[in-house]
């Protein structure tokens, strides 16, 4: 495949990145706009601090507060992107739960609680933007898991059930909508050195916890993920689809 100097970054690409108010997502955006993509910021939070960043860095942003556990507000943020920049090329969908609970412990409002926040704003989002892509031939879709599907670690049966709910959402999807030059890709997460959307830090003894357990003995920062994301967005990533990327430092060898 010859590369065109267009496709070296994402210069005139836009790109929406859900969850994005605080740790992963912010890193995600900072990454995106470093390689010149403009970015619609979503999330359900106040985001603008993230905008802020984004923007004093020289990066393009807009911030759209939505519930994505709502179709109407996963299309607004798909026409608030068309509207600002006239195209979208890029999504990079965040938005997630976690909550450790024994399983039977596991009240149903959490079961629920953890399939919407996981797979419904999944698919909310990405038949929102579906259509937009599609027409144009191309597009980028990042989803996210977790290296807890390849551990199965315990407590988490509501997040690993969701999380394998997003690795084949990204399977089947992607075989259908590869004809149209859109891949869709997941990263598997591993414990990030981010920030809850509470405010709270990753617990010093988790990580102490899983540090040995990797093979890289430093915590993952949510700049090791972003550089992935970054990565599967580039046009010149186009062959790569339907895969699950494990980020995690090496816990689990996927
Ligand atoms: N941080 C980790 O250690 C880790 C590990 C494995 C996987 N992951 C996955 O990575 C992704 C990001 O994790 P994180 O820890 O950075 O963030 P997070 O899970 O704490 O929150 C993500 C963002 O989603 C937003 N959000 C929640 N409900 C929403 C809604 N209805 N509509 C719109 N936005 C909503 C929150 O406000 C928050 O800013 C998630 O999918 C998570 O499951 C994270």
């Amino acid at each position: 495949m010859k590369i065109t100097q267009f496709e070296l970054g994402l210069n005139g690409r836009v790109a929406i990145v859900t969850g994005a108010a605080i740790g992963n997502g912010r890193a995600f955006c900072e990454r995106l706009a470093q390689e010149g993509a403009k970015l619609v910021i979503a999330d359900l939070v106040d985001a603008t601090e993230t905008l802020r960043l984004v923007t004093e860095a020289g990066g393009v942003a807009v911030h759209v507060q939505a519930d994505l556990t709502n179709p109407a507000d996963a299309d607004r943020v798909v026409e608030i992107a068309l509207k600002e920049y006239g195209r979208l090329d890029i999504l990079v969908h965040n938005v997630g739960h976690y909550s450790e609970e024994p399983f039977e412990l596991l009240e149903f409002d959490e079961w629920k609680k953890t399939m919407v926040l996981t797979l419904d704003t999944m698919y909310h989002m990405v038949r929102a933007v579906l259509p937009t892509m599609k027409k144009a031939g191309f597009g980028r879709i990042i989803t996210f898991s977790s290296d807890t599907v390849w551990l199965g670690t315990p407590y988490l049966t509501h997040y690993v059930t969701a999380k394998m709910g997003v690795i084949g959402f990204t399977r089947s999807l992607a075989a259908e909508v590869g004809k149209n030059g859109i891949t869709i890709n997941t990263v598997s997460v591993g414990l990030t050195a981010t920030q809850s959307a509470t405010g709270d830090a990753v617990q010093s003894s988790i990580l102490e916890h899983i540090l040995p357990a990797q093979a890289v003995h430093r915590p993952d920062e949510p700049e090791d993920i972003a550089n992935v994301v970054a990565f599967l967005a580039l046009p010149a990533s186009g062959i790569i689809t339907g895969q699950t990327i494990n980020v995690d430092g090496g816990v689990a060898r996927h």
